[in-house]
């Protein structure tokens, strides 16, 4: 894999730089701007190469269609805000722009695309669309580890038709992450919450061989109280995941892990309502779990504890409200509390588990935090993942 900061002659180069700005956005506010703070080296570095910066990013998923809520223009303003440069913004069909019509005015140094997912053909990794992109740039550069995990036009397919390099981040986040799983020290525990149940779900069987315990809870636990047969309201959940949830128990038999999920919940009739702790027998048809509850909490620290590694991944419940944010916060503290003993190595990753440490202010307190998600747990899954293939 070849890392752009390796690479000679850049002046005036058109760099097409795909980038997670993949950040929580409420009502126009940009409530975590951790995943923006990481790329500043990688613009920074290009800026002082002479080169000409076409960001290209994902936010939210919009599936193919255009939705003003998902614009790339608050991370804009943010960015500028940051660095102190202009940002030209795209809005316009990028399927009919040419070269020629990039970096037209003196002084253009960095042009965002719209959000890349508004392009139905992106998510299908579709050649002419890759094609068309790499006809705008000379070179491109891969800063997105979060996104390395999807085969898509604008981190997998484009490396057939550019130069293709890792960018400084990419290469951060992969060299700590292989050391983290090479140098492991067991009893190693797996925590995985998060509001991706799709993306996880299919994740945690090939997690089992690897960890002594998998703790599962936010949204996807509900799926797995649900398949034990509780009542869980209007929760969230995913369809289709019976076979799966069968496979993970029958799977976690055959190896010394331990399935720990949700003893009783936090719900609310509404994600702005108070919390009301409940056991499992007394969820109502109304009710949504939005947290974990007060025994959860306690047979999670026991585990914590007990354990020499921690890789969390994915919050334990509806954070943003505050009354649902305990079991996460419980999470960390206990985690926090070993690290400083130095007794457990920790490693957090996603753009949810970053914003929620980031609220107690404890990034510093965990021995690695990735940028990555759902990338993280498959890397983890021991995958080669579509975005590292791509630039190998
Ligand atoms: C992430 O947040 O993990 C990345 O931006 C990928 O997003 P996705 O799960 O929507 O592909």
């Amino acid at each position: 894999m070849k890392n752009i900061k390796d690479q000679e002659n850049l002046d005036q180069k058109k760099v097409l730089l795909r980038l997670d700005l993949n950040v929580p956005i409420k009502n126009g506010i940009i409530t975590d701007q951790t995943r923006i703070d990481k790329i500043l080296p990688v613009i920074n570095f290009l800026l002082g190469k002479n080169s000409q910066i076409i960001v290209v990013s994902h936010v939210g998923r919009p599936k193919g269609k255009k939705n003003s809520d998902l614009s790339m223009k608050p991370i804009c303003e943010n960015l500028e805000k940051k660095i102190g440069r202009k940002i030209k913004l795209i809005s316009s069909d990028i399927l009919q722009l040419k070269k020629e019509d990039l970096f037209k005015k003196k002084g253009d140094e960095i042009i965002f695309f719209e959000n890349i997912r508004f392009y139905e053909e992106e998510e299908r990794n579709d050649t002419s669309f890759a094609k068309h992109l790499s006809g705008l740039a000379d070179l491109f550069v891969n800063d997105a580890f979060s996104c390395s995990h999807r085969s898509h036009a604008s981190v997998s397919k484009i490396t057939k038709f550019l130069p293709s390099f890792a960018g400084l981040q990419f290469e951060a986040e992969l060299s700590a992450l292989k050391k983290v799983t090479s140098e492991i020290k067991k009893p190693i525990t797996c925590i995985i919450g998060g509001s991706k149940i799709s993306t996880k779900i299919g994740i945690i069987k090939n997690l089992i061989p690897k960890f002594n315990n998998i703790i599962i809870v936010g949204g996807m636990a509900n799926n797995i109280l649900s398949h034990k047969g509780n009542q869980i309201g209007k929760s969230i959940k995913e369809k289709n995941c019976e076979k799966i949830i069968d496979e993970i128990f029958e799977t976690s038999k055959q190896h010394p892990c331990s399935i720990t999920f949700p003893k009783d919940v936090l719900v609310g009739r509404n994600l702005n309502d108070k919390s009301k702790v409940k056991e499992l027998n007394e969820i109502d048809e109304d009710d949504l779990i939005l947290d974990i509850g007060p025994k959860t909490i306690d047979s999670i620290k026991n585990i914590i504890q007990n354990s020499e590694t921690v890789l969390w991944n994915g919050p334990a419940g509806y954070f943003e409200n505050s009354n649902f944010a305990n079991g996460s916060y419980e999470i960390a503290k206990t985690i926090i509390k070993k690290n400083k003993n130095k007794s457990i190595y920790s490693v957090v990753g996603g753009g949810d588990t970053i914003a929620l440490i980031n609220e107690i202010n404890a990034i510093k307190e965990f021995n690695f935090v990735s940028t990555a998600g759902g990338a993280f747990l498959e890397y983890l899954e021991g995958k080669e993942l579509p975005g590292i293939k791509a630039l190998n």
